[in-house]
Formats: C-alpha cells, structure tokens, sequence
C-alpha cells in the first residue's frame, strides 16, 4: 500500500468508469477500511449497501443525479446511518465522514476511482437500496475503475485556512 500522505494527495474524484469489474476481495478491503472509522461511543452507525445488479444500478440511475457516473460504475455503494444506533446527528454526519474517506482513500490505494454524492438524501434511493425504517441515505459512492485521469483540483493555502491563538 502507497504511503498514506501520498494517497491523500493523489486521490481525486473520478466521474467517469470502464465497464471493468470490481473482484469482491476489493470490495470487502473497501468496506472493511469504512468499518474502522472512529465514532462517538463506538456507535459505528454507517450501514452499507453494495448495489452493483444492472436492475438496482438503473433503477438507482433513474432516481439519483448525476445518473451518467451511476449507470457506468459497475457499482455504486449507498452509505446509511441508522439514526437507532446513533445518539448525535452533527456526530452522525462526522461519523459517516470519516467512514467515507476511509473509503476514498482505500479505493484510490487499490487503484480503483469514486465520487463522493452527498445531496442524495430521497425516500425513492432510500427504497431502492432497502433502506430500513431508522436508516437514512447519507451519501452515493459510484466505485470503479477509472476511466478519466481528473486534474488536480485547487486547496486554500493553510495559511488561510490556520489560526494558531
Ligand atoms: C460531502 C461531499 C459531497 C459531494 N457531492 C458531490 C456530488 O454530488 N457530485 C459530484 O460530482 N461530486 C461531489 N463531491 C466531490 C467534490 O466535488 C470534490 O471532492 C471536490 O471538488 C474536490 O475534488 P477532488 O475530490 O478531486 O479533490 C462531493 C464531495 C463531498 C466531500
């Protein structure tokens, strides 16, 4: 594995897939990486949901935005919090947060490209993926094998962005 500042720095968003398919080893590294996540009182309230059969990946197509990066991702990872196991919405989102750049960075280790979907939330997705009665879609991750080489994309300098009081 690259070392780790190196990921962070190289890892981009990637919108554009081949039809090449994800091994189900690489799935479970990825899913394993956002298990790991820290969280308040070690709630862990992430639930994940791989939706990679071609009826769910339209269907899911159909409802999301940006349908293009759905209907070409061999599969598309819909990231849940279970309100239940949670105690703390602004600790939930920071919570499923670490998760998903667990995820990211994972993903960008293996080779493989994502884009981070965060205005998904929508009863219809929340349907398709089987959301349960307490699970709340936080975010879309298409996964797969790029197909697009993304510039680098700009960052505030810290000096910006830093205060040391
Ligand atoms: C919370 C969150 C929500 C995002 N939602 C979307 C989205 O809906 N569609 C999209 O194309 N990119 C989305 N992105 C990706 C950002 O546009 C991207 O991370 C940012 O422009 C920096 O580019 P980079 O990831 O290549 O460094 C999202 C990123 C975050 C962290």
């Amino acid at each position: 594995m690259a070392d780790l500042l190196q990921l962070i720095q190289t890892r981009r968003s990637v919108r554009a897939f081949t039809a090449a398919p994800v091994s189900r080893a690489q799935i479970e590294k990825i899913l394993n990486a956002g298990r790991l996540a820290p969280s308040g009182k070690n709630t862990q309230p992430w639930r994940f949901v791989v939706v990679e059969s071609a009826g769910k990946r339209e269907a899911l197509a159909k409802l999301a935005p940006q349908a293009g990066m759905i209907k070409t991702a061999p599969l598309t990872l819909a990231v849940l919090c279970d309100r239940d196991a949670g105690y703390d919405e602004l600790k939930d989102a920071q919570e499923i947060g670490a998760a998903i750049e667990n995820i990211l960075l994972t993903v960008h280790s293996l080779g493989l490209g994502a884009c981070w979907m965060g205005k998904t939330r929508n009863v219809d997705i929340e349907r398709v993926v089987g959301a349960g009665e307490s699970e709340e879609l936080m975010a879309l991750i298409p996964i797969g094998h790029p197909a697009e080489d993304p510039d680098e994309t700009d960052r505030l300098p810290l000096e910006r962005i830093t205060r040391f009081v």
